[in-house]
């Protein structure tokens, strides 16, 4: 038995060596982890369960039957993150630089089957090559394999990916199909076809970096959520974030026990909103004064700042903050910023994450590029995502909530469950100036007169009493009990149950 064992074990060893310890070394030298290295740190400690350790290849051409790896280029397998289970699979770039063949592939969407069917969160882990370019088509089914997989897991288990060196070719898609790509800086890049290609069809001379680093995803393309300092910080940060998400649809997410009395009141929340309508103020200021303990998972802060997205707790329990954000563009809605957020509340309406919006809204923003960029529809995607919403929603209009752009952030229309206003807030078609400059426009030459109809507007309009007088408004709170009434209606509203008509799916505007 011993030498069976003694067996066992050096087939392991040989396992976990990869394409061998030159290729570890170049792969640390490029200050890169290796894919065993990242799930031990991904994982709570000795949890990890790998298997498939010994699958190889079964490619004949080329003279790959003389070189095989075990494991294949990919190490995947199941552990627990803080002690919820998770699967994980994670390219290693030192086998064929983690390329996929039909074998890898294989051990993919067992992963990915398993998680499905046992209702758990699935983590990949990217570095890799794109299709093993030895195997060809097998290859090229093997990714199709993948994404039918990620399609039919999608609102159902949280998937998430993040890249940690190379994601080119048909490694792009799985990640793109996935709840949340995140990203290594300076190591990692993402395009569907490299610098040599773009240089040859377009004739664009670009670095990796230009072409799909994690500065352009998570700025420019939106591809990416956010970008880590190296591979240890973003295996720590996925960790924190699984704290946020439930295991599935249906499971809920653990309560987090916190020391933050729910009805602990925030005197300085009196004064942020400025004496003069025009001056920003932070939302994030807001936002980390209500939930608890302040900790705030922000979900793409370095693209269309204008709104902010991300995952807080209220009395231990996971909730999905959406809130216009003065300092950028004065909180205004534009397409960038439609997507964004309508994507974070369909994500939170799928796994029963309720929703807490955050108004201080100019409108919609004017101008020929936005409008012949498709205003229209992506403004209509945070509409729809937040009108199909079924999970508690609550609206916190702190300032401006001014024409579409109010009905659209969770107002009462749109089945918001409950919606506060502060004292402050304006709820109007349109600010007072542009108000008067319409409908006085004969008195535009008469200073006076234009400054006695502005107050008469501003009296009438510029507050939050229109509304609430319709009961759009359920009520007009003081601004340091926010964190107290938010908390309170959330424990209202814990049994809420509404059902959408019937439908195979519905048909959101894409
Ligand atoms: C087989 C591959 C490979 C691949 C890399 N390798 N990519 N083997 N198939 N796709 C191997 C290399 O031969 C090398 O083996 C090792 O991995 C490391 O690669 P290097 O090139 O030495 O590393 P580096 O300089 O860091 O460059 C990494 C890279 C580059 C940028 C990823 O390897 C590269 O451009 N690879 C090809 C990318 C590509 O075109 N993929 C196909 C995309 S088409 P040794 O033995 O020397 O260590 C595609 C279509 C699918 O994916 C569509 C489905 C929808």
């Amino acid at each position: 038995m011993n030498e069976i064992i003694a067996e066992i074990e050096k087939r392991r060893e040989n396992a976990r060596l990869g394409g061998g310890q030159k290729r570890i070394d170049a792969q640390h030298k490029r200050g890169k982890l290796t894919a065993r290295e990242r799930i031990d740190l991904l994982l709570d400690e000795n949890s990890f369960e790998e298997f498939d350790m010994y699958v190889e290849h079964r490619c004949t051409d080329f003279g790959m039957q003389d070189n095989k790896i075990s494991g294949d280029g990919v190490v995947t397998g199941w552990g627990t993150i803080n002690g919820r289970t998770t699967y994980v699979f994670a390219k290693d770039f030192t086998v064929f630089g983690g390329s996929l063949s039909e074998a890898h592939a294989q051990k993919i969407t067992k992963i990915q089957d398993m998680a499905l069917r046992n209702r758990a969160p699935i983590i990949g882990l990217f570095d890799a090559g794109g299709a093993r370019i030895q195997e060809g088509v097998a290859a090229l089914g093997g990714y199709g394999e993948v994404f039918q997989r990620n399609v039919l897991s999608s609102g159902v288990i949280p998937q998430i990916s993040v890249i940690m060196g190379p994601c080119a070719g048909g490694d792009v898609y799985s990640p793109a199909m996935t709840d949340f790509i995140f990203m290594v800086k300076d190591t990692s890049y993402m395009f569907v076809t490299g610098p040599d290609v773009v240089k040859t069809v377009t004739n664009e001379t670009v670095t990796a970096e230009e072409l799909g680093g994690a500065s352009i995803h998570t700025t420019k393309s939106s591809i990416a959520d956010k970008g880590y300092e190296n591979d240890v910080e973003a295996m720590l940060q996925m960790r924190r974030l699984m704290d946020f998400l439930p295991s599935n649809n249906q499971s809920g997410v653990p309560v987090l026990p916190t020391k933050d009395a729910s009805d602990r009141v925030e005197m300085s929340l009196d004064s942020l909103i400025p004496e003069n309508p025009n001056q920003p103020y932070d939302m994030h200021e807001l936002i980390k004064k209500v939930v608890d303990e302040g900790d705030f998972f922000e979900i793409q802060d370095k693209f269309a700042g204008n709104i902010v997205t991300g995952f807080a707790r209220i009395e231990g329990e996971t909730v999905g903050i959406i809130a216009n954000q003065p300092m950028v563009l004065a909180g205004v809605l534009d397409s960038d910023a439609s997507r964004k957020a309508g994507r974070f509340v369909r994500f939170c309406d799928c796994f029963n994450i309720p929703l807490i919006t955050f108004v201080d809204v100019p409108g919609f923003l004017p101008g020929t590029a936005q409008e012949y960029g498709g205003l229209i529809k992506h403004g209509a995607k945070l509409l729809f995502a937040y009108a199909e919403a079924t999970v508690p929603k609550i609206t916190v209009i702190t300032r401006k909530a001014y024409g579409g752009a109010y009905d659209v952030m969770s107002s009462k229309h749109i089945r918001g469950d409950v919606n506060y206003a502060w004292p402050t807030a304006e709820i109007a078609v349109m600010g007072a100036k542009g108000a008067v400059e319409i409908i006085h426009r004969k008195d535009l030459g008469d200073p006076e007169k234009i400054a006695q109809h502005t107050k008469n507007y501003e009296d009438r309009f510029c507050s939050p009493f229109v509304a609430a007088e319709r009961g759009y408004i359920d009520e007009v709170i003081v601004p340091h009990n926010t964190r107290r009434r938010i908390s309170r209606a959330l424990s209202m509203l814990k049994n809420k149950k509404v059902e959408n008509p019937w439908k195979k799916h519905d048909n959101i505007p894409l």
